[in-house]
């Protein structure tokens, strides 16, 4: 508990999905687990007229479908929703801003000290540089002030250049020290897990490295169709909405050096060494696809181009398999597979170490070299393939796994990365963010190939919905 402080968390974009399914039911979480202040407020910033009133049977509806009803307490409930109030105006007056700025003067005057005030940016890439110069020129933000942050999210830009270009922006208003720049699969539990599992464990250094990994993958898939999110992911593509951010930062913590200590600074600049160290990208790295009718998830699934709001003949990627190498002494020829794709089999992510064949084998059943996989969702876990005798007679081997899974590991609910992250900002603690420097990096990688599928110049296969992605996917 970090009470007798005031701290104050300001919504921008109030009324969006983000922000009612993910950011006010993970706010409420930690209220009820005690985890904020008593001096604690929310206030909501969005276009739609509403009173404070109105916005609170909003979130007090999206609370009760989304929080389990256990944590449901209803004492909890009122007072949670008696923290939160609602201010609406447009996103590019500061005359509203203005507004906003003095309905929180007048919300904190109630808090014994002055709060720290912490912005989440959960609105559109159109409306953010808007916002962030209503936000200046309203005299809500003092560049440098240790007291203000703000939380921006994805997309970071849509290449090297409108990063930077946002980067230019954000660094007019706020001073790098200001700005989280989230990613939520930092927040995961078993991405969480494995800096622990590498560093605080002695029998993975050893063997973590090129002389005895031969491939690694990040696996992510999910077993939806793209539906009503046309509009967004036709200008992105699988590749900005997943592999450039949340795959990549798996790959980071996979392949990074130990850090000399546990803390943000230090992490960050492993994390970036690694990402600089990946080489870039051509087309011949990769095998893009785009789901064609099938069905997914036991329902008859139309095509991507078929969507309605998909323009008719695009060839954007809603599969792709990346090879990725990273040129140090540790991975020199090791390959780093990201693949990522929506419309498929099942939803799963996950990061599969293949090692290296045995030197030199005296067996003569066939047995397969080792597999450490780590499961991060749905159900988090590890497992380890390792070749076994079987019982009886003769010298018969097989593969076996050693199976660890949090479920029964710790018997306890997983918390929500949004949960973590946020408290995590609200605490001002860095470490499972994003910085300017690796976010960069992670643009120059994609960059030249994204130039090519942007302009129609990648080769795109076809494949059914409901299967594993093109067939020409074991190509690279
Ligand atoms: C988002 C992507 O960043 O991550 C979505 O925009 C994707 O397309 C989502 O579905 C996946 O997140 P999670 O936590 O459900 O795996």
């Amino acid at each position: 508990m970090i009470n007798n402080e005031s701290r104050s968390v300001v919504i921008l974009g109030a009324s969006g999905n983000l922000a009612l399914t993910k950011l006010l039911p993970s706010l409420y979480t930690l209220f009820t687990s005690g985890a904020l202040p008593q001096n604690f407020a929310i206030s909501g910033y969005a276009r739609t007229a509403m009173s404070s009133e109105e916005y609170r049977k909003i979130v007090e509806e999206n609370l009760r479908n989304s929080i389990e009803e256990t944590l449901l307490v209803e004492s909890f409930l009122q007072e949670y929703l008696k923290s939160i109030h609602y201010f609406s105006g447009s996103y590019d007056s500061v005359e509203d801003f203005s507004k906003l700025h003095v309905g929180l003067a007048e919300i904190h005057t109630k808090f014994p000290s002055k709060p720290t005030v912490l912005y989440y940016l959960s609105i559109p890439p159109s409306v953010f540089e808007p916002v962030i110069h209503s936000l200046r020129e309203c005299g809500a933000i003092e560049k440098g002030d240790p007291d203000v942050s703000v939380i921006v999210e994805k997309p970071f830009g849509y290449d090297t250049e409108s990063a930077k270009a946002l980067g230019k922006t954000l660094d007019q208003t706020f001073d790098e020290s200001q700005i989280f720049r989230i990613d939520h699969y930092l927040g995961k539990e078993a991405i969480m897990n494995l800096m622990v599992m590498r560093f605080a464990n002695l029998i993975f250094e050893p063997v973590w490295n090129r002389n005895y990994i031969d491939s690694i993958t990040v696996a992510w898939e999910e077993d939806k169709n793209i539906g009503g999110r046309g509009g967004y992911f036709d200008k992105a593509g699988i590749i900005r909405d997943v592999i450039q951010n949340h795959l990549l930062q798996i790959l980071a913590l996979v392949a990074m050096e130990k850090p000399r200590s546990y803390d943000s600074d230090a992490i960050m600049a492993e994390k970036n060494k690694a990402v600089k160290s990946i080489e870039q990208i051509t087309l011949d790295d990769c095998i893009l696809g785009q789901y064609i009718s099938g069905v997914c998830g036991g329902k008859p699934v139309i095509g991507y181009t078929d969507e309605e709001s998909v323009p008719d003949g695009s060839k954007r990627e809603t599969f792709a398999r990346i090879k990725c190498a990273i040129n140090n002494h540790r991975w020199s020829g090791v390959p780093f597979y990201l693949q990522a794709g929506k419309a498929l089999t099942k939803s799963s992510t996950e990061i599969i170490f293949q090692f290296k064949e045995v030197p030199g084998d005296i067996f003569s059943s066939p047995h397969h070299p080792n597999k450490l996989i780590i499961e991060v969702q749905p159900d988090a876990g590890i497992k380890f393939c390792i070749t076994n005798k079987v019982p009886g007679k003769g010298m018969v081997l097989k593969d076996v796994a050693l199976d660890f899974s949090y479920d029964d590991g710790f018997n306890k609910a997983m918390p929500g990365a949004y949960e973590r992250l946020l408290l995590d900002a609200i605490q001002g603690d860095k470490t499972l963010f994003i910085n300017y420097e690796e976010l960069i990096h992670s643009w120059e990688i994609f960059t030249p190939i994204l130039e090519k599928i942007d302009a129609g110049n990648a080769e795109v296969f076809p494949y059914h919905a409901g299967t594993n992605g093109p067939e020409e996917t074991s190509r690279i």
